[in-house]
């Protein structure tokens, strides 16, 4: 039997509206589960003039009957995951351990990985990545590491964790005082905090892999929520300027603890533009007033930070890149309404590089490339009430029919605003969705 599994990711780099898509796909599954990333991810789902922002709990939390996955893959913040289900609680939305499972084997964020993230970026000054400041990529460093590690599982093992927290922060302090003369941290205080967690989580704290087999087994459909956006990918993105996991579709398997086969049809989230928080190359950027008008018109402002996100063309020499990587079946295109006003829109089609035709996209290749672009005519007609594709005015048909043909697949899904209804089913055929 086919599977109905289905793997969310973003085609760009990040804030493609990743949480809108899988919110709306969300009741078609049983799990909803997060393989890469930490509390650097801010997905917004707004419903009835109600918005959500989650970074760390898994955008299939509005619906009472999904079970939502922090997988191992996940870098967890207990203290921002905490954060976030006192704010969920008191608006009604259920969180405990019926619907929430977080993975044993994730790994622990603490607060000496924020402090090594800040300090390294500003000593860094001028060169630094712009990170979220979220303690991503030292926590990953430590996984990496093994022996600085902490793992959620460890929370769970009261006799030990004081003492292995003590002596991990000691470790820390000394690289704190003498490389960076910074303050040391205080041990107790830590320790005290995270037990304090640990005491809160623990009745959610369990082995998500297996759980997520047995589903496989069970034929129950799973949904992937990549965080992220691929050019974001350690791997695969724009090197150094990336974040510190696996987001592409190719994360899924190690990062939930399923087999490969599990990644199901692959929906890849694009932006109708595209945006970019923190440093890295950007070929398509407008820093002009066509970005000005995109990132007013598209509220541009950062889930996580509240950084002004930098804003362009549509990349689709990029997002032929990443979407092959990841082998999207459907595209979910975000934020067509976004482009409504604007005289006329660009789509970069190809890269010149010293003055010659790049053939192979590769993201090393960005900090040089000069822009081919195609111009499409613009709109004007509001579209943010258009539930079908032919209600569209003819510019953004041909605007989305042009995406489509440069990505070599179909655009499913077409977001005409925030809100969770403002949408066009266009040619999803994934069961259940648009009935
Ligand atoms: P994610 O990280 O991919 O989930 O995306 P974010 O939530 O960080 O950023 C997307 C932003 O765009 C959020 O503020 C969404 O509410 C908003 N958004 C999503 N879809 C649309 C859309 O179709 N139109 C407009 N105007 N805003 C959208
Ligand atoms: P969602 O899931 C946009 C960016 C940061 C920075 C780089 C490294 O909401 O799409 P990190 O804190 O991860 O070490 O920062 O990655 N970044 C994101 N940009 N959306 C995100 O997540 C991001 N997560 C990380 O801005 O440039
Ligand atoms: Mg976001």
């Amino acid at each position: 039997m086919e599977s109905r599994n289905v793997t969310v990711i973003g085609l760009q780099w990040g804030d493609e509206g990743k949480g809108k898509i899988v919110d709306a796909l969300a009741r078609l599954s049983k799990y909803v589960v997060r393989f890469c990333g930490g509390a650097n991810a801010g997905h917004t789902i707004n419903v009835a003039g109600e918005k959500y922002a989650l970074h760390l709990i898994p955008s299939g939390i509005l619906h009472p009957d999904v079970r939502n996955v922090v997988g191992n893959g996940v870098v967890f913040d207990p203290q921002a995951a905490l954060g976030e289900i006192d704010e969920l609680r008191p608006r009604g939305v259920a969180i405990g351990p019926e619907n929430l499972f977080i993975s044993q084997s994730a790994n622990v964020v603490m607060p000496y990985h924020k402090l090594a993230d800040s300090l390294s970026e500003s000593l860094l000054g001028g060169g630094k990545i712009g990170t979220t400041g979220r303690g991503i990529g030292p926590c990953y460093a430590d996984k990496a590491s093994r022996s600085t590690a902490i793992r959620v599982g460890e929370l769970t093992k009261g006799d030990t964790l004081g003492a292995k927290i003590r002596k991990i922060v000691e470790l820390k302090n000394k690289m704190f005082v003498s490389v960076y003369g910074a303050d040391p941290l205080d041990p107790d205080a830590i320790v005290e905090q995270y037990i304090g967690f640990a005491r809160r989580l623990t009745p959610m704290i369990c082995d998500t892999g297996s759980m997520l087999r047995a589903g496989i087994e069970a034929g129950e459909p799973i949904l992937f929520e990549g965080a992220q956006g691929s050019m974001l990918d350690v791997d695969h993105g724009t090197y150094p300027f990336v974040t510190s996991s696996s987001v592409s579709a190719c994360g899924v398997a190690s990062g939930a603890g399923v087999p490969p086969s599990a990644v199901g049809r692959v929906v890849g989230v694009i932006k109708s533009y595209t945006s970019r928080v923190g440093a890295g190359p950007f070929p398509t950027e407008q820093d002009n007033e066509t970005g000005h008008y995109l990132r007013e018109q598209g509220e541009e402002y950062g889930t996580t930070t509240g950084r002004a996100r930098r804003c362009g063309w549509f990349d689709a020499f990029a997002v032929r890149y990443t979407a092959d990587l990841s082998g999207v079946d459907k595209l979910a295109l975000s934020s067509l309404d976004v482009l409504t006003g604007l005289k006329e829109v660009k789509i970069c089609t190809a890269y010149r590089v010293g003055g010659k035709m790049v053939e192979q996209f590769n993201p090393d290749l960005m900090p040089s490339a000069q822009c081919i672009y195609e111009t499409l005519p613009g709109w004007t007609e509001q579209i943010t009430t258009s539930r079908s594709f032919g209600e569209l005015p003819s510019q953004a048909r041909a605007y989305v029919n042009r995406l489509e043909e440069l990505l070599a697949r179909p655009v499913g899904f077409i977001s005409v605003g925030p809100e969770r209804n403002e949408c066009i089913v266009h040619n999803m055929q994934i069961e259940g969705v648009g009935q």
